[in-house]
């Protein structure tokens, strides 16, 4: 029986009592929802990616990048490969559009002697098995532009890359790490802080609990039931040996008072580890919601929690920021407010301050114009998506990169003009979709974008290209009756009437009551009769 509180109200289940919050059990079913959602996570949507991981995204990481590569032109190793590696690579859509962008940067270069390797990593072994059988993969897999790795952030020693068979160990590299890493430093344990008004250093240990019975038997539901108790605790050591951390939280503690504190020891480990694997430091690009400002550390109130089958935090962007200062680096980030996305360039390199392609490309993708502000307008778009024209719904797709997402919310609308567009707009429709579909990475989530490319198609009267795009849908989703359907019309209006009929004839062995099909058959009939 569950003790009564006085209230008469039964106790919480208490799943841990007064844990430091780097080593509460909170990261290890965070770990543990990665693990065994898979690519799952994103394809339910029930973890969001869209702001960090859309073709505006990877053209910004794409053109950053590029510019660095430019700086290091300017040096010497030319013919020495250069690795990115991507932390936390989740779904690996953000490696798709990063290299179509920079294929194109690279071809249309004077730069040839560029060789970049692009290394998708992450916790989880089955991310890997779907990245390397991924369709849109394979071409830079042949070109030896991508590779796979696991890389646990947490316990970072060397890199065994799994398709070359390559280890990168330490000090093994001649050029740069570069290293991207988005909605990650949220993901992986951190460090929390009380600092009070006499700036005196607390340390904040968490319990967890849950109402009676609620513990949950999966990790999503344990997170999704869980909930955090914060008891400050004066520090009587100080918390860290490593002199990057120990010096950073001693700033912190001079000029912060009354708030608490966040700090990344883990994440920064982790860029120091990957660090020492280049004997010329580190680059890297970051995006999350967080502070990158002195002045958001202020006042702030203990975290919370953001539940979506796993969970996340603002990330302190201002202690990687600092961190990277205090090693003599450079750290950009806005200079303007942000809407809910940061994205930071940081190097950790010698002479950080003399590289001037990557400073241009930053202020140029980033502070004039941004994913941050893209996403902004993108929102924008898709509300007023119902008023706008034939122009510009076009310009509209072509803000986002070609981006499949954003086409998904302006089709009702297409739809809705179709009868009234001339025969240039109807050709420059034929071109968007297929640029549409060339920008797009499947995850195989519910939303059937191959099949809704071929029913635009239908409307505009170009069977051929549609009947593709329903065999493309079928491949993914397997063989549909509303597919086949779409397909035997194509046939008709093709007068290939003998196939269309086969394919009605196929569908009904599947399902004998499709009106649709019976019509059709029977329509066919009248059609033979004549012919
Ligand atoms: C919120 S997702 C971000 C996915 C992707 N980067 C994005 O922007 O959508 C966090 C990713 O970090 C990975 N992850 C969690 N803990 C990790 C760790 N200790 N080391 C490396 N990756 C980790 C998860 O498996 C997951 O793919």
């Amino acid at each position: 029986m569950k003790k009564q509180a006085i209230n008469n109200l039964p106790e919480p289940d208490f799943i841990e009592i007064l844990q430091p919050f780097s080593t509460s059990k909170l990261w290890q079913l965070q770990r543990a929802y990665f693990k065994n959602a898979g690519i799952d996570a994103w394809r339910s949507g029930q973890v969001p990616h869209y702001i960090t991981s859309n073709p505006v995204m990877g053209k910004t990481y794409a053109e950053v990048v590029f510019a660095f590569l430019k700086d290091l032109d300017q040096r010497s190793n030319h013919s020495e490969q250069v690795y990115l590696l991507e932390l936390g690579a989740g779904h690996g859509r953000l490696c798709y559009h990063f290299l179509k962008h920079f294929e194109k940067l690279v071809y249309m270069s004077p730069l040839k002697w560029i060789s970049l390797c692009y290394v998708l990593s992450d916790l989880a072994q089955s991310n890997l098995e779907f990245w390397k059988t991924h369709p849109r993969l394979q071409p830079y897999l042949y070109k030896n532009w991508v590779d796979f790795a696991i890389v646990d952030a947490t316990q970072v020693t060397e890199i065994a890359l799994q398709y070359s068979g390559d280890i990168i160990t330490p000090g093994s590299l001649a050029q740069p790490i570069i290293v991207t890493a988005n909605y990650f430093f949220d993901s992986i344990p951190q460090e929390l802080f009380y600092i009070d008004a006499q700036h005196q250093l607390h340390e904040c240990l968490v319990s967890l609990f849950t109402s009676p019975g609620a513990e949950g038997n999966t990790p999503v539901e344990s997170i999704e039931n869980i909930q955090v108790l914060y008891t400050n605790q004066v520090s009587e050591k100080p918390p860290f040996a490593e002199p990057y951390s120990a010096n950073l939280l001693d700033q912190y503690q001079q000029l912060l008072a009354d708030t608490y504190l966040l700090f990344p020891h883990i994440g920064i480990t982790c860029l120091n580890k990957l660090k020492q694997l280049s004997q010329k430091g580190l680059m890297l690009l970051t995006a999350d919601k967080g502070y990158h400002r002195e002045s958001d550390l202020h006042g702030v109130g203990a975290p919370n929690l953001v539940k979506h089958g796993s969970f996340s935090l603002s990330v302190n962007f201002n202690a990687l920021k600092r961190y990277c200062e205090n090693e003599g680096g450079k750290a950009l980030f806005p200079r303007h407010m942000d809407f809910g996305l940061s994205l930071g360039c940081m190097l950790f390199i010698n002479d950080a301050a003399n590289y001037p392609e990557t400073r241009l490309a930053y202020e140029r993708f980033v502070n004039d114009f941004g994913p941050d502000d893209y996403f902004v307008l993108k929102k924008l778009l898709e509300h007023g998506a119902a008023a706008l024209t034939f122009n510009q719904l076009v310009c509209a797709v072509r803000l986002s990169g070609y981006d499949a997402h954003l086409f998904g919310q302006l089709l009702p609308r297409l739809h809705e003009i179709l009868e009234t567009i001339t025969d240039d707009e109807r050709w420059g429709m034929f071109q968007l979709i297929h640029r549409v579909w060339d920008t797009y990475y499947t995850l195989g989530e519910a939303n059937d974008i191959a099949f809704e490319l071929g029913r635009l198609l239908l409307r505009l009267c170009f069977y051929k290209e549609a009947i593709i795009y329903f065999d493309i849908s079928g491949r993914i989703y397997g063989e549909k009756n509303d597919v086949l359907y779409h397909i035997a019309i194509c046939y008709c209006e093709l007068n290939r009437f003998d196939e269309a009929g086969k394919l009605a004839d196929k569908i009904l062995i599947n399902d004998p009551k499709h009106l649709l099909a019976l019509d059709l058959l029977a329509k066919l009939g009248v059609e033979k009769l004549y012919s």
